[in-house]
């Protein structure tokens, strides 16, 4: 059995508790024979700044370049409020997407039916929710030159940020959308600003043109991001996959992540093109959720984002399909028989922390296999 290797990089806040659930579900997997692994763990983020001075090492970075699939719990806190701009923790994940060019974040919104009453949303609404978001995370105003701020006149200061997307960039992420959305319900929606961005004006066009020039079979329509927002809280069962830039990815996919429950149920993957010579696909697999600094060292956080991202780098990076779909079966049993942690709860259900969630996760798996 070929033995695939994992870069942890637990992070801050509560990456690690939730790392530790994956790691108990990695050994599971490993000990019953679904796949073999051999796992390194490295600092990154606040952890790697407080001991290195920069939020990710190059040993780290060259780790990762080595990995096979890269699991990342989260970066940042208040702890770090006041380190420069250049070496916050998020400074250490944008190098790691940036350097590794992982250009498309897969970030599916699903809502698992015993949760449809935890939604902010009427269940009618959410019920049977699978809308994934494609962002765009290697261009747009996260990387754009120059990004500044100076002293002007009067003791004013001028903050520049620059939205910068080269046709290839938006190319590439719509060929992503249409590929997985022919795996799905053959509907993309491209969202940007065209009304107000000239990035925005360059992003439908060329989409169009992908669209029209190879997927034809999938229907596809324009919204603005603005608008897009509003739908997706109005009625999100319209969406199949919403294909988007790195900013408006980022605030969609929180938005979208409610609809499920919780942030804490969100996984994501971040995928760059194949190696030629190993003919392996760069990938980093996250939760959208943060570092949550107001929940952290409770022991309360909910691992199921985190986990899932795992269930993901096995169907995506590891071609382990069947594990990944027993994984997300066990996630989904474990909810259904009314186990929550405190951001899903509600009246009745059985309220558990993280390190019970990640066990009764594996005891479902238990059951199953
Ligand atoms: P956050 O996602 O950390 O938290 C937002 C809210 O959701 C909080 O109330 C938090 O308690 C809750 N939440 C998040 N994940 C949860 C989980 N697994 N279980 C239960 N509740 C959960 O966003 P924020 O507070 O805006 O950001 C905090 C820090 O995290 C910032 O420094 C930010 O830059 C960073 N951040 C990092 C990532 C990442 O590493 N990928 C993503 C988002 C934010
Ligand atoms: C996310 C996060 C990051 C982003 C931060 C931490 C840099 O919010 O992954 O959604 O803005 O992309
Ligand atoms: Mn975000």
């Amino acid at each position: 059995m070929a033995t695939h290797k994992l870069l942890l990089l637990p992070g801050d806040g509560i990456g690690p508790e939730v790392m530790a659930e994956v790691k108990k579900v990695v050994g599971w997997l490993d000990s019953h024979g679904f796949a073999s692994f051999s796992i390194e763990e490295d600092l990154v983020g606040g952890a790697a700044y407080d001991e290195y001075g920069v939020p990710i090492t190059d040993e780290a970075m060259a780790r990762a370049f080595n990995a096979d699939a890269i699991l990342l719990g989260a970066v940042g806190g208040t702890k770090w409020a006041n380190v420069a701009f250049e070496v916050r923790p998020e400074a250490g994940l944008l190098r790691l997407r940036k350097d590794l060019q992982l250009f498309a974040n897969l970030r599916p919104a699903m809502c698992y039916p015993a949760l449809a009453d935890a939604s902010s949303l009427k269940r009618d609404l959410v019920e049977g929710l699978d809308v994934l978001i494609v962002r765009e995370l290697t261009g747009g105003v996260y990387f754009g030159e120059p990004k500044t701020i100076t002293d002007i006149a009067d003791g004013q200061k001028r903050a520049v940020d620059t939205q910068v997307y080269e046709s290839y960039e938006i190319e590439r992420i719509a060929r992503v959308a249409f590929e997985l959305a022919r795996t799905r319900s053959n509907r993309v929606v491209s969202t940007e600003k065209h009304n107000v961005m000239k990035t925005g004006v360059l992003w439908k066009q060329v989409v169009s043109e992908v669209h029209g020039s190879e997927y034809g079979d999938v229907a596809l329509e324009h919204q603005l991001a603005d608008s897009c927002g509003m739908q997706l809280v109005r009625n999100p069962k319209q969406f199949d996959v919403i294909v988007t830039d790195n900013l408006f990815g980022d605030i969609l996919s929180d938005v979208a992540a409610m609809l499920t429950g919780s942030l804490g149920m969100l996984p994501s993957a971040s995928l760059g093109g194949v190696e030629e010579i190993s003919g392996r696909r760069r990938a980093l697999y996250e939760p959208v959720h943060g570092a949550a600094p107001d929940i952290a060292g409770k022991g309360i956080a909910n691992p199921i984002a985190m986990i899932g991202s795992l269930a993901m780098a096995l169907r995506y990076s590891f071609g382990l399909g069947e594990a990944a779909d027993k994984l997300e079966a066990a996630i989904s049993g474990v909810l259904a028989d009314g186990y929550r942690t405190a951001d899903i709860y509600s009246d009745g259900m059985k309220k558990i922390g993280t390190s019970e969630m990640g066990d009764a996760i594996l005891a479902e798996l238990g059951k199953a296999a």
